[in-house]
């Protein structure tokens, strides 16, 4: 193929670019409803980002803690968002958590239960109970071959190694999608009624990231932008606490949270407990952003590894529970030659989580532009500055079910049987970008200048340098680019990769610049405080010459039952861990 000849043409009335646990729970609503939709993946179906998430989902089921209410996850919710989520998205996902749990569990997904048989829960970082279901310390993953299995009893279609790459538009209205195809190394053009983007986020534009090399570069980000789409708070990336060091290959990977929620202790090179000089009341169950920046000061006050670590030790907890509650961490560290109930574990920070993306109503998933749906990462509100682990994975199967009925209400009240043919008369082109021979070695140039001048700690100076950088490289890609028609499949699918980390990273680095505060995961060492001023969303999208534009938004209010719950007061106890 050349990359401009369309090779094949699909038709779908709703057409879901990805098929992690949001896409296909949102299929699921669809195809329950009789509406015909077709899921498209990049990887094999079953090996979404979803399976890599650990530790468990939020739901205030009260099992452990009958006090906990939808009210209270809510209120955690937006006080370690710090205020500037949407109350809700908020409000949706925590009062509909406990009946998607309950779903999930009839349709057979394995959580652990107590003796009395009920769903358990375990504790998470700065969450008032005990709400964090889970399955082991496998929970993306037994979620997603659930879903799978849903999927695929229901007779759902998922394409499996296409590469959506463009939506097309005609009369302001998203008509359909090109993708490029892994297995036929084809160019296919879809046509559709109706796009839902639920393609992640863009966590591993970092070098250190607990994402894998080639997912979650900001493909979604990317896609709705050009789409004339809305962005909002891009600044916001989460660095979780616990990444794996070494050995090399395993740098980043995520060691789950359930470590230290099932009582691990963060230690330094010397062995001491280091939380207690900057999270005495909460210690290692402090939200996110406290623990990993607490880390990487200790690091950079040389109390740290030879590595740049510290210790997440668990080893005074007997080697049975630990096989029970962590399999995956002890099964892994074994393979390493590590006993886990005997030795500590080596860890820092690591890109974990996108909490900025795609403006929606959180109804129905809707970005604002005529056709186009979003749900899962991909979509920016829910988290606002800190994302409390565990409520991505609720945020997918609740807002997934809600996105999904909310757009078979709206196909099935539309008269018109007629599929949208007008893509194929139209005879689109894709976009011309700056092609390159060897686009993985810029990736990798940009996620380690984006670790550097855009991580945990951030300062003016140290983002104005790493914009700079990024324009260099960018103008140094148009000076050296080639035609696509040169380039081999692989190459070719790499590139777009670079396009998407090159625009996204650019687009973080000058939220970053532009929030001129600390608020959650976006901490500036030259503005050190939260600013009551910066209490608003940022929210970007392209002018009619195709340029960056940013304005603030007001924060929408919290309801009088949430606000009463967050007015109570509660807070995570440790000392119930010791
Ligand atoms: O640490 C973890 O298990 C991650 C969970 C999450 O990000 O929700």
């Amino acid at each position: 193929m050349t990359f401009q000849d369309v090779d094949q043409d699909l038709t779908t009335d709703v057409l879901i670019i990805g098929a992690g646990a949001a896409g296909i729970r949102t299929a699921v609503a669809l195809k329950q409803a009789g509406v015909d939709c077709l899921l498209v993946s990049k990887r094999e179906f079953g090996d979404a980002h979803t399976k890599m998430a650990a530790g468990g989902i939020n739901a205030s089921l009260g099992n452990l803690d009958p006090e906990d209410r939808w009210e209270i996850h809510a209120a955690d919710t937006l006080k370690e968002g710090h205020f500037v989520n949407d109350p809700k998205a908020v409000e949706l996902v925590c009062k509909n958590a406990p009946q998607a749990i309950e779903e999930l569990a009839q349709w057979g997904c394995p959580f652990n239960t107590t003796e009395e048989g009920k769903i358990n829960q375990r504790f998470f970082g700065a969450q008032s109970f005990r709400r964090t279901c889970y399955v082991g310390d496998h929970t993306g993953k037994a979620i997603l071959d659930t879903l799978v299995q849903k999927a695929k009893d229901m007779g759902i279609k998922c394409l499996d190694g296409k590469y959506v790459f463009e939506l097309l538009k005609e009369n302001n209205k998203i008509i359909g999608a090109l993708a490029l195809d892994q297995k036929e190394k084809q160019l296919i053009r879809f046509a559709s009624k109706y796009t839902v983007i639920a393609a992640a986020g863009y966590a591993s534009i970092y070098s250190r990231s607990s994402s894998r090399k080639d997912e979650n570069l900001g493909d979604a980000m990317r896609l709705a932008l050009r789409a004339g789409a809305k962005l909002k708070d891009m600044e916001m990336v989460q660095f979780h606490p616990t990444g794996m060091v070494k050995p090399e290959e395993y740098e980043g990977k995520l060691v789950t949270e359930a470590v230290r929620g099932e009582g691990g202790h963060l230690l330094n090179a010397d062995g001491k407990r280091f939380m207690e000089n900057y999270s005495p009341e909460m210690m290692e169950l402090d939200a996110r952003d406290e623990v990993a920046r607490a880390i990487a000061k200790e690091i950079a006050k040389g109390n740290g590894t030879e590595d740049k670590g510290v210790f997440l030790d668990i080893s005074h907890k007997e080697e049975d529970f630990i096989k029970k509650k962590l399999p995956d961490m002890y099964e892994r560290f074994e393979s390493l030659g590590i006993n886990i109930a005997e030795k500590a574990m080596e860890v820092a920070p690591t890109s974990h989580y996108s909490m900025g993306g795609l403006v929606i109503d959180f109804e129905n998933g809707y970005t604002g532009v005529p056709g186009l749906y979003a749900v899962g990462e991909a979509a920016c509100g829910l988290h606002g500055a800190n994302r409390l682990g565990g409520n991505s994975l609720i945020e997918t199967v609740v807002l997934g079910k809600l996105t999904g009925e909310g757009l078979s209400r709206k196909i099935l009240e539309e008269s018109s049987e007629q599929k949208n043919n007008s893509v194929k008369e139209k005879n689109f082109k894709p976009s011309s970008f700056p092609w390159q021979t060897q686009p993985e070695e810029i990736i990798e140039e940009i996620k380690l200048l984006m670790w550097e001048h855009a991580g945990i700690i951030r300062t003016e100076e140290n983002l104005n340098n790493g914009l700079q950088k990024l324009e260099e490289i960018e103008i140094g890609m148009k000076e050296n680019a080639v035609e696509a028609k040169s380039l081999d499949f692989q190459i070719k699918w790499k590139n777009l990769d670079l396009f998407t980390v090159l625009e996204v990273s650019k687009l973080v680095v000058k939220a970053a610049k532009e929030r001129k505060e600390s608020r959650g995961a976006h901490y500036r060492d030259d503005f050190p405080d939260k600013s009551e001023d910066w209490k608003v969303n940022l929210i970007w999208g392209l002018d009619e010459e195709g340029g960056l534009q940013m304005q603030k938004a007001e924060i929408p209010s919290i309801s009088k039952k949430v606000q009463e719950a967050l007015d109570e007061g509660h807070s995570l106890d440790y000392h119930q861990l010791e």
